[in-house]
């Protein structure tokens, strides 16, 4: 048995002390392959050469919008920059937080479609993180198509958005949420998912899946998303990890065998 996760940052500073080990460590834990994520060039850069160092880690590179100054346009030609001639595998994480903003929401909107641009002109799929904005991004997607799709990165559990991802042939992936005991309807949306839509992540150093809560995450813990997965679903965990391990490779364009 193996797992792809498919979203993790390894660049941040949590793991200053210990990425090496944590990392051989995922990896001899079955892990075999997995997504490091940027937020910001800086992070994206450090996520290329963490690709760069090991074969199985790719790189996912992207502004977040927590991470939107008021110059986008000079910002998203940057991450152009440092992406020539990389190996890349998705633009993320990139999309729309009304959680945190304070009166951005024009400019993370324009920042989301400048790099939808940038994802259909190097023909990569994008990797959206969305929170509390669920119409606005549906609504971007829809007038912005992307040409080689995406997924929405620790989906939030909104059947609405649910609905209209899997509409826009996108692909959902679960993470730490739905197995945390007061989320009431992660078994409602996992069921609304069809398996070959399904990926699992953990998010990685945030959202420990229970039963390690509260901890910092690291991609180990990514058996315990597809364990629930394999619960609603009626399946094993083995099918579970199958899978999401062919969908990641799938909609990353890796090859397996
Ligand atoms: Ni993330």
């Amino acid at each position: 048995m193996e797992f792809f996760d498919t979203h993790s940052h390894y660049n941040d500073e949590k793991f200053d002390g210990d990425r090496k080990k944590i990392i051989e460590e995922t990896f001899k834990e079955q892990v075999t392959k997995f997504v490091c994520a940027g937020y910001n060039i800086k992070s994206s850069k450090q996520a290329i050469e963490l690709s760069e160092e090991y074969e199985n880690i790719y790189a996912v590179c992207g502004i977040s919008p927590n991470d939107v100054t008021q110059n986008v346009t000079e910002d998203v030609e940057e991450l152009e920059k440092i992406l020539d001639n990389k190996k890349i595998s998705a633009i993320g994480e990139i999309g729309l937080d009304y959680y945190w903003e304070k009166g951005n929401k024009e400019l993370q909107k324009e920042l989301f479609i400048k790099q939808i641009e940038l994802a259909n002109k190097l023909e990569l799929p994008i990797q959206i993180h969305t929170r509390d904005a669920a119409i606005d991004t549906i609504d971007i997607l829809k007038s912005n198509p992307v040409k080689k799709k995406g997924i929405f990165h620790c989906c939030p559990l909104n059947k609405e958005l649910v609905k209209e991802a899997l509409k826009l042939d996108f692909y959902i992936s679960f993470a730490g949420p739905i197995t945390f005991k007061n989320c009431k309807n992660a078994d409602e949306i996992i069921k609304m998912v069809p398996l070959e839509r399904i990926l699992i992540e953990t998010d990685s150093p945030y959202l420990s899946p229970e039963p390690n809560r509260g901890k910092r995450n690291d991609s180990r813990n990514v058996r315990y998303i597809a364990e629930k997965v394999a619960k609603v679903k009626g399946k094993t965990i083995q099918e579970i990890a199958k899978i999401t391990y062919q969908n990641a490779e799938q909609i990353f364009n890796i090859g397996g065998e």
